[in-house]
């Protein structure tokens, strides 16, 4: 009687180490990496709800999770662009069509600088990809300005917030590499 217990009891003991083990490697990187940008001033919740997004991000190294953030970045650039080309197609004052056509060229740019990006840190082109990064977050600004020049309220005014705040997370990680 003494053997099916003891088998229990192993098997019980490795079920655990393997699950004490799986769970630290998770909580592992992306929580050091977002220490890591929180010190660059990055929210630290921000950026881990943010990298979680992606399953991969568990078992990521930073150079994945740089990839990981600016993958996510360019999917809010495009969600921004589309959001865009909508407004674009309805009525619109001539000064808020003109902020708006600028807005939409630019995050186009955004995009492709995004995706650069994307390809520098996997080839480990990391001076490349922060430039193209800067310049994501230049394009933004751009879009903010804008509106400022023709002297109205921006109405994509919390996207572009939103897409900077994506841009800079990673921005941050990919200057960790
Ligand atoms: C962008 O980040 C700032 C600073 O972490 C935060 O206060 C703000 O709510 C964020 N904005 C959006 C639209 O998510």
């Amino acid at each position: 009687m003494e053997y099916p217990r003891l088998r229990l009891a192993v098997f019980f003991l490795l079920f655990l180490h393997q699950n004490l083990f799986s769970s630290a490697a998770e909580s592992g990187v992306v929580e050091q990496t977002c220490a890591q940008a929180a010190a660059k001033g990055i929210d630290f919740d921000f950026c881990v709800k943010t990298l979680k997004k992606n399953s991969k991000s568990s078992t990521a190294g930073t150079r994945d999770l740089a990839t990981i953030a600016t993958k996510l970045a360019e999917k809010e650039f495009k969600h921004v662009w589309n959001a865009i080309k909508k407004l674009l197609h309805g009525k619109l004052t001539v000064p808020d069509k003109q902020a708006l056509s600028v807005c939409f060229d630019v995050y186009e740019d955004g995009i492709d600088a995004l995706k650069a990006a994307i390809k520098f840190i996997k080839s480990r082109s990391e001076s490349d990809a922060i430039t193209y990064l800067s310049a994501s977050l230049t394009d933004v600004t751009t879009c903010d300005d804008a509106f400022e020049e023709v002297g109205r309220k921006s109405p994509i005014a919390k996207m572009n917030e939103e897409a900077r705040n994506f841009s800079t997370l990673a921005l941050a990680i990919t200057s960790l590499l």
